[in-house]
């Protein structure tokens, strides 16, 4: 089982999208996965640039010459593609959007309807698509602000047609860097999580609930929130 997780933070190995990684990864590796961790922030990757050379001139190859070439190595044969990003402005950030973008070069550009009534590109012959996670982690306390990246995800897994898709989400993510007893928790269930998508099954009801419980009552966080606002701002 080879699982892998394209982390999209700018913060890179320092973020607090990682913090949530290393703990699915920890348990995956437990449950004997073979892990890959790519971080897009070390990467060159290029805007895609729309020209569709991948599809019909040079199939599956990209005309752009930069590290792309690599991050597709090593996500080749994934069983678990883990899509991990803070939230930027509602939804990826820009960093993991341009990859997500020239992973068009995977793609083959006939049209057909799938059973919904819906058109969708055809799979290459013998492409598996992974199963799809996505991770994430928002500095505001309400999970109401996942909406739009889950239905963008739902889309996504959709048109890749994946066999599951799973999504993980921290509210309060400027917590998981804190020693809080509910941080550890939860970590603690992130790695019962990473043992699960092992297993091949999904995310059980218990380890879904319990990570999406928030590190702190909203109020006090809100309150904690801008004290340390008003201390960086004042200089002290
Ligand atoms: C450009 C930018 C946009 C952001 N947009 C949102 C947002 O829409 N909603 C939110 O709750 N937090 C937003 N945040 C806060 C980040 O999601 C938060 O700081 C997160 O913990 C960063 O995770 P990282 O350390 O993994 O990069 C934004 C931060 C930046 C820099």
């Amino acid at each position: 089982m080879k699982i892998v997780v394209v982390n999209g933070s700018p913060r890179g190995k320092s973020s607090n999208t990682q913090i949530m990684a290393d703990a699915l990864l920890k348990g995956a590796q437990a449950a004997g996965a073979e892990t890959v961790n790519v971080f897009l922030a070390e990467k060159e990757i290029k805007h895609c640039l729309g020209c569709f050379t991948c599809w019909l001139k040079t199939p599956g190859r990209c005309a752009i010459k930069d590290d792309m070439a690599g991050v597709l190595e090593a996500i080749e044969g994934a069983d678990v593609l883990i899509l991990a990003s803070p939230l930027y402005f509602h939804t990826i950030s820009g960093m993991l959007k341009v990859f997500m973008d020239r992973l068009i070069v995977n793609g083959d550009p006939h049209f057909a309807k799938t059973a919904s009534g819906e058109s969708r590109h055809t799979k290459k012959a013998g492409a598996k698509a992974p199963r799809l996670v996505m991770l994430s982690n928002c500095g505001f306390p309400e999970r109401s602000h996942f909406q739009a990246m889950s239905h963008w995800v739902q889309r996504v897994a959709l048109h890749m047609e994946t066999e599951q898709l799973d999504e993980i989400y921290a509210s309060q993510g400027g917590m998981l860097s804190m020693e809080l007893p509910s941080v550890a928790t939860y970590l603690q269930w992130l790695n019962k999580a990473g043992g699960e998508l092992v297993q091949g099954q999904a995310l059980s009801k218990e380890t879904k609930e319990a990570l999406a419980q928030s590190f702190l009552p909203d109020e006090v966080y809100i309150e904690q929130a801008n004290q340390y606002f008003d201390r960086v701002l004042s200089g002290q």
